[in-house]
């Protein structure tokens, strides 16, 4: 894309504030959507999946994170994606973390995160995804609000009441809710969700709502079989929790092995996203997806898809719906209907009918 190394003169957190911008105008000048979508789009009957009673026109998605307030939403079914997640959205507006929060670290195809979950508030966003027409599923990721590093941290009942209060007002409007339970980098965040029972406490919280979307859950990258049973035994009777996804890795582990110099990346705050991460989460979803109720539960992997071939690697181990986000920053849309094409030709070499006859086989 000519644009890229453009954008790679900014600073990365500048670049990602203009692309989010010009998506929005675009999606107002005549005939560009309709443009967009003609050439990015890739269709193939094969692609076509059903998750948790939602049709998708493909399996790829973006990931949340990249339009974290809604404020792209119109434009963003024309990429050629399957579906969007837009968020994190939290109950109050949010600044985040300070600034620098966003580094590229470009040897390694990753980026260095640790925004803190700025956004608009749910008030906004909400009226954003109410109004906004999409011929894609539109999932909305929910996390409890960074109050910022002088607020001492909220108490259980207040975080609990945070994501009802999102919930209530922005369920009727999305196609699916993910609960963001492990942001990586929220500054002060404790992490409730790894504490017993915490989980059942929130789905408590949520069920009489009447939640009138499926709900997935978005957890810490745990590959610990103990830790999913648990998760699996509070869920256990809340009919409203559809399926998993995993969050990136909190800090910068020793295990993700970065070509980058360390001393580029070790001082600077923020969990990794990218290449460095597609094993560890693929270790993730192989060990979740045996212990699901298929019937009742699905796998939504993210973490280093750039190619078709990552993506089927997430789909054989389990996953129905794939997300990307750092690819998207180091390729551009164009990156989305490559990752279709070549899923496709995998599918077909392999002798599947559709991307759900492959999910879960190589586990
Ligand atoms: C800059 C950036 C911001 C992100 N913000 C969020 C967020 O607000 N909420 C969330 O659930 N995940 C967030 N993520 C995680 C992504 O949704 C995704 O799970 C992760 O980046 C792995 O995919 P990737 O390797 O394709 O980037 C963010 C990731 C990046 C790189």
């Amino acid at each position: 894309m000519f644009l890229r190394p453009l954008l790679f003169q900014l600073d990365p957190e500048t670049a990602h504030n203009a692309t989010v911008s010009a998506c929005r105008v675009a999606a107002k000048i005549p005939l560009l959507p309709w443009i967009c979508e003609r050439s990015l789009t890739f269709r193939a009957p094969e692609l076509c999946t059903e998750v948790a009673g939602l049709r998708f026109p493909n399996p790829i998605g973006l990931a949340a994170g990249w339009d974290k307030s809604g404020k792209a939403l119109n434009f963003l079914d024309r990429l050629g994606f399957g579906t969007v997640e837009i968020g994190s959205v939290s109950a109050c507006p949010s600044e985040g973390n300070p600034k620098p929060r966003l580094f590229r670290l470009p040897d390694d195809r990753a980026i260095q995160v640790h925004y803190g979950l700025p956004n608009d508030g749910v008030e906004t966003v909400a009226d954003r995804v109410e109004s906004a027409r999409l011929r894609i599923p539109v999932g909305v990721n929910l996390v409890a609000t960074n109050h910022g590093p002088q607020v001492p941290a909220s108490s259980e009942e207040e975080i609990l009441d945070d994501y009802a209060t999102s919930i209530a007002r922005v369920h009727a409007y999305a196609d699916y809710l993910t609960l963001n339970l492990s942001c990586p980098n929220a500054e002060g965040g404790r992490d409730v969700f790894s504490e017993p029972g915490t989980l059942r406490r929130l789905l408590e919280r949520v069920q009489p709502l009447n939640v009138a979307c499926p709900v997935f859950l978005k957890v810490a990258p745990e590959t610990d079989a103990k830790i999913h049973e648990r998760w699996l035994m509070e869920i256990d009777p809340f009919e409203c929790v559809k399926g998993f996804m995993f969050n990136l890795p909190s800090g910068q582990p020793r295990s993700l092995k970065l070509k980058t110099p360390a001393n580029i990346w070790k001082n600077r705050p923020g969990a990794i996203a990218g290449r460095p991460v597609a094993d560890w989460i693929d270790r993730c979803i192989a060990s979740l997806y045996p212990r699901l109720d298929h019937s009742r539960q699905t796998i939504i992997g993210s973490g280093g898809v750039f190619s078709g071939e990552d993506a089927y690697r997430k789909i054989r181990l389990g996953a129905s719906i794939v997300q990307i986000y750092t690819a998207m920053i180091y390729e551009g849309p164009k990156v989305v209907t490559r990752i279709n094409r070549e899923l496709l030709e995998l599918l077909r070499r392999d002798g599947f009918e559709c991307v759900q006859d492959a999910v879960g086989v190589g586990v």
